[in-house]
């Protein structure tokens, strides 16, 4: 006889039906063709390998981009309520994120102004609404504000309100936290255009629990890093053993959202008739992915996304922060399993296939065997990303 059927609920799964979706993603939706009526484009692309290894290179796009341009830092989730903050080193200058006690985000240079120690060392979120220096005990607040000096009144003429820390333009849009990493630049988020925002607030990032997170080191440029994410000609050879058989071999729809390319793909099983069913989980058949201009990616699941940061440290290093999000915590034994055994696999997934791809490729393309790479018509979005990448670089 078989076992009862187990209909213990498993909790509401991050999202979400089609209704639920924004306009931009709906519309995306219905332009997924049938797989039999899709159509592989031919292209004909390639770009040097120098564009992976030169250190001229790497600096060019720290210079005109990482440093003067908003880049996605971290994830709004891990700060959920007032009062909290956390370090973040993945950049590699030290930094705080905070959310003050009107709900606003900051990002500060994590230097204490009496002798620049770091104020925070730990990069888990606390929630504490000031921040004490482990050195001097001088004290802040989560809004950046000198609050406390130790013996102040060995001090002439401290003006405390000159030394509240150092900030770094950010702003807040659809559950990420935007920076610009050269606190001098002009303050410009223009690339975050209105549909970006209703898009990823139709996925209800911002609010949704953080099941796990983890922190990988990769040897390897960054764009290595980024390419699995922005084509589908590896999925089912890469990924054969694992993901591969869920998806299909055809094009995604692909939309540009300010410089964020979107790309909206029917999995295996998709039929265009999956949209009109009601209550059905729209991210069982279809998937989006999003990269964050320039070095983010969020990826939809059935019971959770993914959103990525990729923190370039050199030519050849990356440190990038994955992040698994469901819409609640799990409260039961079996939405745990399930949230488990999916985090589980998505971390093998990443970790051992996809960084280790683009491990492997770095290093292929460092023995100088290659003078360029080449695309297929099945990774076109590739060279479309890296037309925008050139467009903020110097001729
Ligand atoms: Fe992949």
């Amino acid at each position: 006889m078989n076992a009862p059927l187990d209909k213990t609920p498993i909790g509401k799964p991050i999202v979400q039906t089609y209704d639920m979706l924004s306009k931009g993603q709906r519309e995306a939706m219905k332009r997924i063709a049938s797989h039999e009526d899709a159509v592989v484009p031919q292209i004909e692309v390639t770009r040097p390998v120098s564009i992976f290894l030169s250190q001229e290179r790497f600096d060019a796009e720290q210079e005109n981009i990482f440093k003067k341009r908003a880049i996605p830092l971290t994830i709004s989730a891990l700060l959920p309520e007032p009062g909290m903050a956390m370090g973040h080193e993945s950049t590699g200058l030290p930094l705080i994120v905070s959310r003050d006690r009107d709900g606003q985000v900051h990002v500060f240079l994590n230097a204490c102004q009496h002798k620049g120690a770091k104020l925070l060392e730990t990069c888990e979120p606390v929630k504490s609404g000031r921040m004490t220096c482990p050195y001097h005990a001088w004290t802040f607040g989560v809004d950046g504000k000198l609050i406390g000096v130790a013996r102040a009144e060995t001090f002439i003429n401290l003006d405390k309100s000159k030394r509240n820390l150092a900030e770094l333009p950010s702003k807040e849009q659809g559950g990420i936290i935007w920076v610009m990493l050269d606190r001098h630049a002009e303050p410009d988020f223009s690339s975050l255009v209105p549909e970006l925002g209703e898009d990823l607030d139709a996925l209800e990032l911002g609010t949704a629990h953080v099941y796990g997170r983890k922190s990988f080191d990769v040897n390897a440029n960054w764009k290595l890093v980024l390419e699995p994410f922005l084509e589908g000609y590896h999925v089912q050879r890469l990924h054969a053993s694992t993901v591969g058989p869920l998806y299909a071999d055809v094009p995604n729809v692909v939309d540009k959202l300010g410089p964020t390319i979107r790309q909206i793909s029917g999995k295996v099983n998709f039929t265009p008739e999956d949209l009109e069913i009601p209550g059905e989980n729209i991210h069982k058949t279809v998937t989006t992915v999003y990269n964050l201009f320039p070095n983010g990616v969020v990826i939809t699941s059935p019971w959770y996304i993914s959103i990525m940061i990729l923190h370039p440290r050199g030519p050849d290093r990356t440190i990038v922060d994955y992040h698994n999000l469901t819409r609640v915590a799990p409260d039961n034994p079996k939405a745990e399993n399930l949230y488990k055994t999916s985090y589980d696999m998505v971390l093998d997934v990443f970790g051992n296939e996809d960084f280790r791809a683009a491990e492997i490729s770095h290093a292929g393309l460092a023995t100088g065997a290659l003078e360029t790479v080449v695309y297929s018509g099945l990774e076109a979005s590739i060279p479309a990303y890296y037309g925008i990448l050139e467009s903020y670089l110097p001729k």
